[in-house]
């Protein structure tokens, strides 16, 4: 598998700046990265007709935990698929501050996403308390076996596991490479456990997100463990995004 590098713009730009920014990005070519845009929902579409001949892949920025019916305001994985999706980010910490989602849902998110060949981008990672009360591998892999339990086809599916401190996202701090590789085995250990260490070798890659950019991102790309990373604020910049493309795409 390909490493990834997801340009994460949450809601933050209106339909003309995504797809400026959009165009800006598709002008250059990467042959060794997949680059995935997630665009806020109602830009979708536009954004994927801009992407039509070229490999630049879309995922949503969520995706409901119903399937296809009476929800009002929801997004259902079917619908995501029809836009023409790859990708979904589910579990992003903002998402479990600011709307309450919980473990649970994260789960069912998944499966639907499953049932639509979707892949998830699922995130997890740990509060700037529970890390400081020494809590982090304890809350990370409890995230991690809620998100995924009881979840048949699982071994079968591709899934990118994105680690995003929470305390790392959008404050300019970034995780340690000694702490990355010490959380990397720790994950990699909970998914050997629940599916097998196979699954983990072949269908997950391991990603990064939180306070990533084209100044930093290379001590992190040159890992032989990290497949790609999650990116926020320096996604908004079309020279910084595609700097980090570059520098991910030679490593
Ligand atoms: P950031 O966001 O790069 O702005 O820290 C990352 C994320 O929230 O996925």
């Amino acid at each position: 598998m390909k490493k990834i590098l997801i340009a994460n713009w949450k809601m933050k730009l209106f339909e003309k700046q995504s797809l400026d920014l959009t165009k800006k990005i598709k002008k250059k070519k990467f042959s060794k990265i997949e680059i995935v845009l997630a665009p806020s929902f109602p830009y979708l579409s536009a954004v994927k007709k801009l992407l039509a001949k070229t490999t630049i892949k879309l995922a949503a920025q969520n995706s409901a935990a119903q399937t296809l019916g009476a929800l009002t305001g929801e997004v259902a994985a079917e619908m995501i698929k029809d836009i023409g999706c790859s990708y979904a980010i589910v579990g992003h910490s903002e998402r479990r501050q600011n709307l309450f989602e919980t473990d649970q849902l994260i789960n069912e998110k998944i499966k639907r996403l499953f049932e639509q060949k979707i892949t998830p981008i699922l995130c997890v990672g740990e509060t700037l308390e529970q890390k400081k009360n020494g809590r982090r591998n304890q809350v990370l892999v409890q995230q991690l076996k809620n998100c995924l339990s009881k979840i048949a086809v699982l071994e079968k599916e591709n899934l990118v596991l994105a680690y995003e401190p929470v305390w790392a996202i959008g404050s300019g701090n970034v995780v340690d490479v000694a702490e990355l590789e010490a959380v990397w085995g720790i994950l990699k250990h909970a998914i050997s456990m629940l599916v097998s260490e196979n699954y983990f070798e072949n269908n997950v890659r391991f990603i990064y997100g939180g306070s990533v950019d084209e100044k930093n991102i290379e001590q992190f790309s040159a890992l032989p463990f990290v497949h790609g990373f999650l990116v926020g604020g320096a996604s908004l910049s079309a020279d910084k995004f595609l700097t980090m493309a570059e520098i991910l795409n030679r490593s």
